[in-house]
């Protein structure tokens, strides 16, 4: 969603917040700006629709000299895209120029009492009252005028702000929404994400939930909301920079599927170090309070949910422990029975996402204890957490999350392992063999994708298809909704995903001669089941498309196309089986020429309700 990013330094800026913003771009938006401080006064600079749209923008308009500056990626929700609604955003006098990600929900209020008392507004947006109650406060000191902003506004946000007649000076305030402060030789960067910052400054200072900072390119100030400053450190990111690059991959998308043995080596490593033993550190909670766990409850949006799902499954089975799951939209609203012997899992790639958040949050007030799942580090779920599992699968630009949700599979894994430690419902044995098996499972997906070439052909088969159904079971019915879901979110063909044994009850009316059916049909228990729905599916002349494991020859007999996967057992599968999946919708959306990094109405990031 909206991204952020400022710059108060001796470098010449323009280019700096430019190549910032482009970094910022994988978060999803509809229209750019930049604001920058030249011979004293402010120009801002904005456009609809992508970052060459702002380019053109800029052209022959370099700003050379500016040294201070704010810029914006904004992802419409108060007001259509458009340039006066784009950020940067400024008060009457143009003095002051500010970028918010996040939703002022009482601005309507604030800009009808704003407007009453003479100020002018240029915007449809929530934003411009921001810059409008700066002016109003100001009085020679932007920390004080940003700090009495923040007592009047409501909602969840993190702005920045830069005044005339501060030539070096950015100030601003969050509430929920992330905001990082990059801290370089002489020079200082303000940002939304990391990315945004990271080729030219890896010391990072966090800014905290309902805190304000001022920050120069000599001193950053992180002070609570009464001016008391606070002590907060210098963390260095170790993120490899290239991990923002594409690498010589066509795609984000792409190469993000071929990291994935990388993501699960990291997210495992040090994690199953004594035999039958899980050591989950950051997670905070002891074996004993663990012990006393007797429900687990998972929430998750999106493909964060589809992972969650799977965790239902493997907790269910290796922890033998009650296990509920909601999408946190609906949990949030809901009255959940939840007490002190509840764990809740949030589970959120980017640790960001605003129901995700609100359901955690509800959970801890309703008593319960509360882990994070999550591949941010210091991100908002960390700090709504009591503890929390990060998934170590390195930055993730493209929209359709990929290798992130490996990671999550296998964070919520070791999760069941670690209760079926203290649970005893699995010995040490059998908690080491498990281990030593996912240990396995990077190499066999190294292996299966350098010969990778099935599903490529079979997009190729298909790709014109109007409609696919998705079917599963057991383990194989989350991970054919994730793979429903990146097809229709990458290639905008409409899909639906089922539980195969429910195919009957209603999606069978669905099928024509020759629909692309996909089954997830690995080995397992529910195996002949399956292969049950699969007559069903045939008897009505779809196309049966299966995923399944190596050597199963006898699925040959009942499938029209087949993707075969290393062999797991059962529980892990999903590590391998949804691999095929992200790689044939990839193919698909390729075919049909869409843009798989960052398709149309997508946020990477969702902080708005
Ligand atoms: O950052 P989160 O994991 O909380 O994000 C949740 C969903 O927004 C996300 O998984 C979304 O469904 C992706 N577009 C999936 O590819």
């Amino acid at each position: 969603m909206c991204g952020i990013i400022a710059y108060a330094g001796s470098r010449s800026c323009t280019g700096l917040l430019y190549q910032g913003l482009r970094k910022l771009e994988y978060r999803g938006y509809d229209s750019a700006g930049l604001s920058v401080l030249v011979d004293g006064s402010i120009e801002v600079v904005r456009a609809v629709g992508n970052m060459d749209s702002l380019e053109r923008e800029l052209k022959g308009n370099g700003h050379a000299d500016a040294r201070l500056g704010l810029g914006h990626t904004r992802w419409a929700t108060h007001g259509r895209p458009s340039s006066e609604n784009a950020h940067p955003h400024s008060d009457c006098s143009g003095k002051i120029s500010i970028v918010l990600n996040g939703i002022i929900e009482n601005y309507a209020g604030l800009k009808e009492k704003l407007a009453r008392e003479g100020h002018r507004f240029t915007s449809e947006t929530d934003a411009e009252v921001v810059a409008h109650l700066i002016e109003k406060h100001y009085d020679g000191d932007l920390l004080e005028a940003v700090r009495r902003t923040y007592a009047d506004i409501a909602g969840h946000f993190a702005f920045c702000a830069i005044h005339s007649g501060h030539p070096q000076m950015i100030a601003g305030a969050r509430k929920e929404c992330p905001l990082l402060v990059g801290v370089g030789e002489e020079e200082v960067f303000v940002a939304s994400a990391i990315p945004a910052f990271l080729s030219e400054t890896r010391d990072v200072i966090v800014v905290g939930d309902e805190e304000l900072f001022v920050a120069t390119p000599g001193e950053v100030q992180v002070l609570d909301l009464g001016k008391k400053r606070l002590d907060r450190e210098i963390t260095r990111v170790n993120w490899d920079v290239g991990a923002a690059e594409k690498s010589g991959y066509e795609t984000f998308m792409r190469k993000e599927i071929y990291e994935q043995p990388d993501a699960l080596i990291d997210t495992i490593a040090g994690r199953m170090a004594a035999p039958g033993q899980v050591v989950l550190e950051e997670m905070l909670v002891s074996d004993e309070a663990l012990a006393g766990i007797d429900k687990v409850y998972i929430v998750a949006c999106g493909t964060s949910f589809h992972a969650g799902m799977v965790g239902r499954y493997v907790l269910e089975d290796w922890a033998r422990i009650a296990v509920e799951l909601d999408i946190a939209s609906e949990f949030r609203y809901r009255e959940p029975v939840l007490s002190p012997s509840t764990l809740v899992v949030g589970i959120s790639q980017s640790g960001e996402t605003a129901d995700t958040l609100a359901a955690m949050r509800q959970a801890r007030r309703m008593g319960a204890r509360v882990l994070a799942i999550t591949n941010i580090m210091g991100s908002q779920a960390t700090r709504d957490a009591d503890g929390v599992i990060y998934t170590r699968a390195g930055l993730e630009i493209g929209v359709a999350a990929t290798k992130t949700h490996l990671a999550q599979i296998a964070a919520i894994q070791l999760l069941a392992l670690k209760l079926a430690q203290v649970r005893n419902s699995l010995g040490p044995d059998a908690i080491g063999a498990i281990a030593a098996e996912m240990k396995t499972i990077p190499g066999l997906l190294a292996d299966y994708l350098k010969n990778e070439s099935a599903t490529h052909e079979i997009a190729k088969r298909y790709y014109r298809q109007p409609f696919f159904l998705y079917l599963g079971r057991g383990v194989g019915l989350p991970v054919c909704l994730e793979g429903a879901l990146k097809l229709k979110e990458i290639s905008y063909i409409p899909t639906e995903a089922y539980a195969a044994g429910e195919m009957k009850h209603g999606p069978i009316a669905l099928l024509d001669k020759g629909s692309p059916v996909v089954v997830v049909a690995t080995d397992g228990h529910v195996y002949e089941k399956v292969v049950s729905n699969i007559e069903e599916v045939r008897a009505r002349e779809a196309a049966v498309i299966a995923v399944a494991t190596e050597g199963n020859e006898g699925i040959k007999a009942y499938s029209d196309d087949i993707m075969y996967v290393p062999r797991t057992s059962e529980m892990l599968s999903p590590l391998v089986s949804v691999v095929p999946l992200q790689l044939l919708a990839y193919h698909i959306a390729q075919l049909k020429g869409c843009n798989v990094d960052q398709p149309r109405n997508l946020a990477k990031t969702v902080t708005v309700e």
